[in-house]
């Protein structure tokens, strides 16, 4: 069993050293009480119970502590990608939900299963998910100032390996902070999230960038067609050099390894496989 998470970029120039250490701590909580939930659940079960926590600590973007778009709104995006069935759901601008990537998970079973804007927050309410506020004072005092944060772009992921070998995939974001409303981030795409019987990826950075190399699905297929997973990452991070893209990513493979790689230092991750733990520093 193995299980990878991120949190986003971190950057050296905006961000303190305790809160570097506040996320590697909050990264080895989250991850290793996961992997206790993975001895006994599914890959599938898995992602969706790590982002949930990675959603509920205010030192990520996404779900508490989202980012605030140009128009005061927080607006966030989740999706699930299921390696075995290769199903894939999401919500794209939902807002006041405590957590997307439940309103992801509960979209799993239907036939429409992304759904976007005023959709996705009725169809939440509809399904039980009460209004639930994801500002924190520190993201309104950001918005306040302006202080654009294109360089700490935030988004949270994780790839599971369960027991049998299945794989799974989910990712959550509040986005780039002040961006248009409407605008499209890649976590519930499969540009910024993917997952089939060979490997699952999540992603972080910055959306536009993501989806124009169609991050999560090219790893995913160059694995699927044989390639090796570091090969697989070393070509897609080349195209999406050549247009001077900023992203990470993480992935697990059929075999159990784990990667992760990022455009720019430096990706907040950590992976655990129950005797090693390996984090960002
Ligand atoms: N990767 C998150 C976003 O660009 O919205």
């Amino acid at each position: 069993m193995k299980l990878i998470i991120h949190g986003g970029f971190f950057s050296e120039s905006s961000q303190s050293a305790e809160t570097k250490l506040a996320k590697q701590e909050a990264l080895k909580r989250i991850i290793t009480s996961s992997y206790e939930f993975l001895r006994a659940h599914s890959a599938f079960e898995t992602v969706i119970h790590a982002v949930a926590q990675l959603e509920d600590d205010p030192l990520f973007n996404a779900g508490t502590g989202s980012q605030i778009q140009s128009d005061g709104v927080i607006r966030m995006s989740a999706s699930i990608m299921d390696g075995v069935s290769q199903r894939f759901s999401g919500v794209i601008n939902i807002e006041e939900v405590k957590n997307p990537i439940r309103v992801a998970e509960k979209l799993f079973p239907a036939d429409d299963r992304v759904l976007g804007g005023a959709g996705a927050t009725r169809f939440a309410r509809e399904n039980g998910f009460p209004v639930f506020s994801t500002e924190i004072p520190q993201r309104r005092k950001e918005y306040e100032e302006k202080k654009r944060a294109a360089k700490v772009t935030g988004t949270v992921g994780c790839v599971a390996f369960d027991a049998k070998g299945h794989i799974a995939a989910a990712t959550s974001t509040g986005g780039k902070g002040f961006e248009i409303p409407g605008r499209i981030s890649d976590s519930a795409t499969t540009a910024g999230n993917y997952a089939n019987g060979f490997c699952g990826v999540s992603c972080t950075g910055v959306g536009e960038d993501i989806v124009s190399t169609a991050v999560a699905t090219k790893i995913v297929t160059r694995i699927s067609d044989g390639m090796d997973i570091e090969n697989a990452f070393r070509k897609t991070f080349a195209e999406l050099k050549e247009i001077d893209g900023f992203a990470g990513a993480i992935a697990i493979d059929h075999k159990g390894n784990v990667f992760h790689l990022d455009s720019h230092p430096s990706m907040v991750f950590a992976s655990y496989d129950g005797s090693t733990f390996n984090c960002f520093d």
